[in-house]
């Protein structure tokens, strides 16, 4: 098969085939063209701090360690015994200089080496052979702090991967003290949907005041002024806020531009949370003339920048996705804290962190079950095999709405879906090109 013609018949400009949601082969394609070719995020340095801390995640489906080895290298190890093939580490999250498998116990050492193996008398082979060491992901770096990995060795540098996306990265970080966050725990949502529904949502302007209507509602509930997303009300695409295509299926919500630039507009535009008050009003009495920056801090930064293929960097949270199945995917909200080492806070980081714990269970409670129920719905519309076409053509063919700016990102009105036809452009790219995928041990 043409690999490059069946493509180019399911993703055109204006729409894209069904298929690409739901056939089991394209999804098993995906998991080494799109997953085994770009740099994924796998996880935040905050969680595994020290040397010898991991986490167990994914990459695509590969199960995989992320970790800190003796020595403080960042590493991803396939989760996978090089016996007969067990899940080598079945916590969440811990701290080992090696790990044991459970099945017949070899050993690894957090290097990825085999450390040893029960009775090896039994064997007549070298065990210092690298073919028994764990397999693991060649390319692991981080870009302040979010840890990406690739099993390319074509790729580009993480730094050029991420490309124009890094400006909105720097400046979400910046805003904090000390240029920086940790990410807390999550909340962790399931949806029976293929994963890219989650990322073809993730710049979409054209939903929210349609999907989130009761989330709308419960925020600005006695309220004149505006509160959370009420600029989505009337017509967004007439509101200042815009969409940014950054390449490589890069883009970039950017609700800023709605927001007055002064310290405390943020806050006064923050959706009523239980509990917010008495804070609010022991940074007040606290920081009195700095308050204003203490509880912009509090509230949600309004962007979405998603990096593909699956994290999207929204609010106060780092959104993840992770695909289960052609049909299922895992979509899990971290929360992101505030670290204040130099004291710019005069001690009311602690206060700060606690309200935006209640802002950030907000979302992935209100909102985000109301696009994962979009998801799930799709999926099962697109049951109907005759009906072919998925259309992402707002915007499409009229003059002037998509700007190509000097650094030749694409920007254009809220509500346009222009951030769809690009990455899916990016989506048909990757599945036509071949990753030069080589393991270490
Ligand atoms: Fe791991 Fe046998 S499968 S030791
Ligand atoms: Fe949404």
């Amino acid at each position: 098969m043409n690999t490059s013609i069946f493509f180019e018949n399911l993703v055109h400009e204006d729409r894209v085939h069904r298929t690409i949601y739901t056939d089991p082969m394209i999804f098993e394609l995906e998991m080494t063209h799109i997953f085994g070719q770009v740099w994924v995020y796998l996880a935040h340095e905050s969680q595994i701090p020290r040397n010898d801390d991991y986490l167990t995640t994914k990459l695509g489906l590969r199960p995989v360690i992320v970790l800190r080895d003796a020595h403080g290298k960042l590493r991803a190890l396939f989760n996978r015994c090089t016996h007969r093939g067990a899940r080598v580490c079945r916590d969440a999250r811990g701290s080992a200089s090696t790990f044991q498998c459970p099945y017949h116990g070899w050993t690894y050492f957090n290097t990825g080496k085999l450390r040893g193996v029960p009775w090896p008398e039994g064997y007549a082979c070298d065990f210092k052979d690298n073919k028994f060491n764990l397999a693991q992901v060649p390319r692991v770096e981080s870009y302040r702090g979010f840890v990406f990995g690739t099993l390319n060795t074509d790729a580009p540098s993480l730094e050029d991967y991420l490309g124009a996306a890094r400006q909105p990265i720097d400046q979400w970080l910046d805003r904090n003290p000390g240029g920086r966050v940790v990410v807390r725990e999550a909340n962790r949502l399931k949806f029976k949907g293929n994963w890219k529904l989650a990322y073809d949502n993730a710049a979409d302007g054209y939903h929210v005041v349609f999907s989130h209507r009761s989330l709308l509602d419960m925020e600005n509930r006695g309220k004149e002024d505006g509160k959370g997303m009420s600029f989505y009300m009337g017509k967004p695409d007439e509101a200042p806020m815009y969409v940014q295509y950054f390449g490589r299926g890069h883009h970039f919500k950017d609700k800023r531009p709605n927001v007055e630039q002064r310290p405390g507009a943020l806050w006064e535009m923050e959706g009523l949370q239980p509990g917010m008050e008495s804070y609010a009003r022991l940074i007040r009495e606290t920081l009195k003339g700095k308050a204003a920056r203490a509880l912009d801090l509090a509230a949600s930064e309004p962007v979405n920048i998603n990096i593909f293929p699956n994290l999207s960097i929204l609010g106060n949270h780092i959104q993840v996705f992770q695909p289960i199945a052609v049909d299922e995917t895992d979509s899990t909200w971290f929360a992101t804290a505030i670290v204040d080492d130099e004291n710019e806070l005069d001690g009311m980081a602690d206060a700060v962190n606690a309200i935006r714990m209640r802002t950030q269970e907000s979302f992935p409670n209100f909102g985000e079950v109301d696009d994962a129920a979009n998801f799930e719905e799709i999926q099962k519309g697109l049951a109907a095999c005759e009906d072919e076409w998925v259309y992402m053509h707002r915007g499409l063919g009229i003059e002037g709405r998509v700007q190509q700016l000097p650094d030749g990102t694409l920007k254009a009105p809220a509500t346009d879906e222009v951030f769809m036809r690009e990455h899916m452009k990016e989506w048909k790219r990757l599945m036509t090109t071949r990753p030069n995928i080589v393991l270490h041990r």
